[in-house]
């Protein structure tokens, strides 16, 4: 049938996709063979790909760092506990030890892949990025250099977020190269321009593993969050999409977060984001001497006015977001011995901004204060990557953190009706912050 017989530019093309179907399995093949001297070799000249260190598999949507770390799976659970050590340290030293020497030179081919800017989030078909499958394989030395690929790709991407925030017109043409620049690296590691902020909101590529905690709707800003309409009951929050906003099931977290922030009465609080008044209850359980609650959502405000927050001794509501009532309340002079910080569609930016800015002005020298930690917690590598940043971020606005782990009880038939679960990792981080000495 002549409509079968192709013309010669078809088989051009079809010529040039074998080419670089050929080009992609010999990138994969030494990327899981560990040999790196081949993938210097495709990976900055021979190959004619644009992008040799994030080329996929089309049947795993393996990239060369998914292959590199598979095959450093242990074949048994003997030869797993021998890679890990008893203590999750690489054991080298057990006497005939191929799966050690594999785990080592999958450890040099996988720096060598981040270094030619291989995507460290990169989702294959199976929905896990490169840290997860070093995870699920139980191989930890891989697993810590990708958290470490994230956490350097993410305070890159923050860094450049504030440096636009900061840009007041000014030099401008140095600006604009240095951002060029400053880009060009990030771009590297997380594949394209966007900047995913990890607190709620977050603009993710779609073969990228999201680091956000409790909305995957990148549309949910905070003023769009705060002109949408609530459905508020006993066991939920939710938004007008369906997000999540709060959920009971987080009531033990909001407990624990309470009593380390109060261990005694007579203490003066501030919490920002009242939700379901859980830890405002709990806060009240430590009979403060002062209660200052800051809320931006007229529903909710209604329901804690119905609920008679704004008639409980010493509770002082505040009507209004945090970014115009704290500065406020710093010129009048108001310190807290604790504060708490819980809001929602807020980005990691402006929970910065709240730490390295407002607490700052508002915390007692001897006081403590605390956070809900849902950054990233979708997925348990975006939550170790993000404990990281966070605690880097904290650390250079002069604050020390210790965590407590809580495990967290099984949630299957809590996201009924909710658009996304926000929560899936096992153990949540309690965090608790002080001045450093
Ligand atoms: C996750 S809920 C807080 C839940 C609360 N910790 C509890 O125990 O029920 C987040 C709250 O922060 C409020 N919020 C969001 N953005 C805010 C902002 N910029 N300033 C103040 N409150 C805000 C939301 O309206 C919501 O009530």
């Amino acid at each position: 049938m002549p409509d079968a017989i192709p013309n010669i530019d078809d088989l051009q093309i079809s010529f040039q996709q074998v080419d670089v179907d050929l080009d992609v399995q010999e990138i994969l093949l030494a990327a899981s063979q560990h040999d790196i001297p081949k993938l210097r070799r495709l990976v900055r000249t021979q190959s004619a790909l644009p992008d040799a260190a994030n080329v996929k598999d089309p049947e795993t949507g393996y990239s060369p760092l998914h292959a590199a770390i598979a095959a450093c799976e242990p074949e048994t659970e003997e030869e797993e506990t021998r890679v890990n050590g008893a203590n999750g340290a690489t054991n080298g030293s057990a006497a005939g030890d191929d799966s050690a020497e594999i785990v080592q030179s999958g450890v040099e081919t996988v720096k060598f892949l981040l270094q030619e800017g291989a995507i460290w989030n990169d989702l294959d078909n199976n929905d896990e990025t490169p840290g997860c499958l070093a995870r699920r394989i139980g191989v930890h030395q891989l697993y810590e250099l990708i958290v470490d690929a994230g956490v350097r790709a993410e305070l890159l991407l923050n860094r450049l977020d504030g440096y636009e925030e900061l840009s007041d017109g000014e030099d401008e043409d140095d600006d604009q190269q240095e951002e060029e620049e400053e880009q060009k690296e990030t771009e590297a590691q997380e594949g394209d321009g966007t900047a995913p902020e990890l607190v709620e909101a977050t603009v993710e590529t779609a073969t990228q593993a999201p680091t956000t905690a409790e909305t995957s709707n990148p549309s949910v800003t905070n003023p769009r969050y705060l002109d949408s309409h609530l459905n508020i009951n006993n066991e939920r929050i939710l938004d007008s999409d369906q997000n999540g906003v709060m959920m009971s099931w987080e009531s033990e977290i909001m407990r624990k977060s309470a009593a380390a922030l109060l261990p005694r009465p007579g203490l003066k609080v501030l919490n920002i984001g009242h939700g379901m008044g859980i830890v405002d209850a709990f806060l009240q359980d430590h009979s403060p001497a002062s209660h200052h609650i800051v809320e931006a959502h007229s529903d909710v405000v209604a329901a804690m006015k119905q609920k008679g927050w704004d008639s409980k001794p010493g509770v002082v509501i505040h009507e209004g977001r945090w970014q115009d009532i704290l500065p406020e309340l710093v010129m009048q002079g108001e310190t807290f011995d604790a504060i708490y910080y819980d809001t929602f569609a807020e980005s990691y930016g402006d929970f910065r901004e709240f730490f390295s800015e407002q607490v700052i002005g508002l915390l007692e020298q001897d006081g403590k204060w605390g956070f809900f930690n849902g950054m990233g917690a979708d997925r348990q590598i975006s939550y170790d990557v993000y404990q990281k940043v966070v605690e880097m971020d904290l650390f250079e606005a002069g604050f020390e953190v210790d965590w407590e782990e809580i495990p967290v009880p099984k949630l299957e038939g809590e996201w009924e009706g909710v658009r996304r679960a926000y929560w899936v990792v096992e153990n949540y981080r309690l965090p608790l912050c002080r001045f450093m000495d």
